[in-house]
């Protein structure tokens, strides 16, 4: 039984704390912190989101352990691994300590807000004892993972084109709105969108140049528009956008035209992921019963039962992706394309 530190009780703490309960007898959370008393204590009434449970509840935290500082929780002989899931500022700073203080460590997305941040993780990861993954939840949602697999298999033919998109309501769930101030969350396209990017990254590889559109509001950025160049025979385009009206909520969508086939896939109309093929017909194929938050913890556990690190989600390929969400918002201000 893996003892796991839960670092952070908002929106995503909430939901990994839920995953750990489904885990049964592989993983227990033996300690969490939060710097606010309520959600340290359980009471997570005031905690919303945008996906996965509308609102949370007061939970029973049992023989769970308080930690209001951060740092205590890393001395806690008992915590083997930590989950951090702490405003997105936060993330290198407690991922560099955990490494060091000889933990697993999964983080949540984006590592870090620049690339030399991000590096600094990484050397710490590369001479850490403990194992180190980013949770990049998409890389294992299961319509995900489908078009993964029809991409490497071909099973349709050859990809031509493909769009991806995530589209959400402001959020306005977040601690004293953290999320909106760009230097604590990147904006949308540090926060949202780099879901993409490490997603597009993880489909197609790396492009040749990237061109990017954003938009902003009160300076932070809302709106992210761009299309990565491989080559001349395949196009693919990536959306993110948290500026829609507070009705609409939250969908992320793609969809594939393969040469035999398309694929899409659509959250917020509640359809599965359907097959569309040239004879007419249509198929909807089984997905797992799982989400991507479960898959991802499941296979983190994994790789910590392994002694192995990540090969799914890598460490530099989460580097990566905020690389490319840097590239495009150095496109949207020069109005060139970005080389990669
Ligand atoms: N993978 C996903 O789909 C997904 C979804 C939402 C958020 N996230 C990521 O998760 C991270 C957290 O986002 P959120 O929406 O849960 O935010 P949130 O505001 O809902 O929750 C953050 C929690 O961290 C606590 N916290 C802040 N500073 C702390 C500190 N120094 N010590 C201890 N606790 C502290 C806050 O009190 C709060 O309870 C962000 O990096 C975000 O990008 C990922």
């Amino acid at each position: 039984m893996i003892g796991v530190g839960l670092i952070g009780a908002g929106f995503i703490g909430r939901n990994h704390f839920n995953q750990y309960e489904k885990l049964g007898q592989r993983a227990k959370v033996v300690a969490l912190c939060d710097k606010e008393p309520q959600r340290r204590a359980g009471d997570w009434s005031g905690v919303g989101g945008n996906i996965g449970d509308a609102q949370g509840t007061k939970r029973d935290l049992g023989d769970i352990k308080p930690y209001a500082e951060w740092r205590d929780l890393l001395a806690d002989p008992k915590v083997q691994m930590v989950d951090i899931c702490v405003p997105t500022y936060l993330h290198p700073e407690m991922s560099i300590a955990a490494l060091d203080a000889g933990k697993h460590v999964l983080c949540e997305k984006p590592m870090a807000l620049t690339v030399e941040a991000c590096d600094k993780v990484l050397s710490a990861a590369a001479k850490a004892k403990g194992r180190f993954m980013i949770a990049q939840c998409i890389r294992f949602w299961p319509e995900c993972v489908y078009l993964k697999q029809a991409i490497d298999d071909k099973r349709f033919g050859k990809l031509k084109a493909l769009s991806l998109r995530r589209q959400a309501s402001t959020p306005t769930y977040s601690l004293n709105d953290w999320i909106l101030d760009p230097k604590l969350s990147g904006g949308a396209i540090l926060d949202l969108h780099v879901h993409d990017t490490d997603w597009a990254l993880h489909l197609l590889g790396t492009p040749q140049t990237i061109t990017a559109q954003v938009s902003k509001r009160n300076g932070s950025p809302d709106r992210v528009h761009s299309l990565w160049y491989y080559r001349p025979d395949l196009v693919l385009q990536i959306e993110g956008f948290w500026d829609m009206p507070s009705a609409f909520g939250f969908n992320m969508g793609f969809t594939a035209r393969f040469e035999k086939a398309a694929v899409m896939f659509e959250l917020s109309n509640g359809k599965p992921l359907t097959v569309f093929k040239e004879d007419g017909s249509t198929e909807t194929p089984t997905m797992g019963p799982n989400d991507g938050y479960f898959n991802e913890i499941d296979y983190f556990l994994g790789c910590i039962e392994r002694g192995a690190g990540p090969n799914v989600s890598t460490p530099g390929e989460s580097r990566e992706a905020v690389r490319m969400a840097l590239l495009e918002k150095e496109s949207a201000k020069t109005g060139q394309s970005a080389r990669v």
